[in-house]
């Protein structure tokens, strides 16, 4: 699928223009700080785009629970906020050079510099959270910043140990990716004053679409489709991280498969064609598909979480995001 058709992230942009204006202003007008590198760096980021699928989620979330108010374009502006804050951070751990189709900002700026501007936006981002007024909004994103955290630690201590049982590598990702996703859509209703079964049905949609969100993500790293992702192919490879793709080549390997992941990934030892390699392993063993298998049963379950709710353009908008997230692979 072309990136650049219609597609449910720019329709539910487009839905919720006036909405997303508001998170976009406040982006802008939060960054900005008297120390200069400050908002240059941030904006260097921020005006690169992204998809700004999370705030979206939170915007769309909060429509189609009938909300009113302004707070959700605060929460919203902070969901993208503690995003942004770890594209930073992680793009220092993971010595990535390239990000939303640019050299990474710590490239450009220094490695310190992108984790202290990180460290800016987190702060900026719960700033935000306490203006918009729900302590139980805040609650919610500051335990799942904690959580993003945790999972980015884990997954170093993960890296090179090629027999992770996949419940730790699934533990990895609903940390550091399924939480924020869970806590942008789960934000909504609470400072709507919905009922709690409305705030468990988004937090599983938001939950489960992250899921597959990262599934997704770490089939591509493997996939064709780099440059549409403005992201390098292979970083995965590379730093040698256990993700799904690797250990369900693993799970089939026979004993020189093996002997080929425990040099690449755990001695690190790599050469020319090791990364076609281990593609031609994956594709013989369906890998790349399975994984995109599990990340589409997550994606239903997003779906099947919106079941609760009266159908509207709101909420049907959400049920394609989470079929999109999928597609954008294939
Ligand atoms: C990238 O997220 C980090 C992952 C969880 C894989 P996105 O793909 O949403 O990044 P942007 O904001 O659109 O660049
Ligand atoms: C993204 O993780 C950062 C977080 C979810 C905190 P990855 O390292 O897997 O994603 P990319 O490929 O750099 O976007
Ligand atoms: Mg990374
Ligand atoms: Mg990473």
């Amino acid at each position: 699928m072309d990136l650049k058709l219609p597609n449910p992230v720019t329709r539910l942009s487009q839905m919720a223009k006036a909405d997303m204006a508001s998170v976009d202003r406040l982006i802008i007008e939060r960054m900005g700080s008297p120390v200069p590198l400050i908002p240059e760096l941030a904006r260097y980021l921020v005006e690169a785009g992204g998809k700004r699928i999370r705030p979206l989620i939170t915007v769309a979330a909060a429509r189609m629970v009938g909300y009113e108010g302004e707070g959700h374009a605060m929460l919203a502006a902070a969901v993208e906020f503690i995003h942004t804050a770890t594209l930073l951070h992680d793009d220092v751990v993971d010595g990535s050079d390239l990000r939303r189709g640019k050299t990474a900002a710590n490239l450009i700026y220094g490695n310190p510099q992108s984790v202290l501007v990180g460290d800016f936006l987190f702060a900026r981002a719960f700033m935000l959270m306490v203006d918009a007024g729900s302590m139980d909004a805040l609650h919610v994103l500051s335990r799942a910043a904690s959580i993003i955290a945790e999972g980015e630690v884990r997954q170093l201590e993960a890296a090179g140990h090629i027999d992770i049982p996949v419940s730790d590598y699934m533990a990895i990702i609903e940390a550091k990716t399924a939480a924020l996703f869970a806590a942008a859509a789960q934000v909504s209703p609470i400072i709507a004053g919905r009922p709690k079964a409305e705030e468990d049905a988004l937090e599983t949609y938001g939950r489960e679409l992250g899921l597959a969100f990262q599934l997704v993500d770490d089939a591509l790293d493997y996939g064709g489709l780099a440059v549409k992702l403005g992201k390098n192919l292979g970083d995965d490879f590379r730093e040698g991280k256990m993700t799904l793709p690797v250990a369900l080549a693993l799970n089939k390997a026979d004993k020189n498969e093996r002997a080929f992941w425990q040099r690449v990934m755990v001695e690190k030892v790599q050469n020319d064609g090791d990364f076609d390699t281990a593609l031609n392993i994956m594709k013989r063993h369906n890998a790349l598909e399975d994984t995109l298998a599990q990340a589409r049963a997550h994606a239903q379950t997003a779906q099947d979480a919106l079941a609760i709710f009266p159908k509207n353009p709101w909420s049907e908008a959400l049920a394609k995001l989470a079929e999109f997230v999928v597609d954008r692979a294939h």
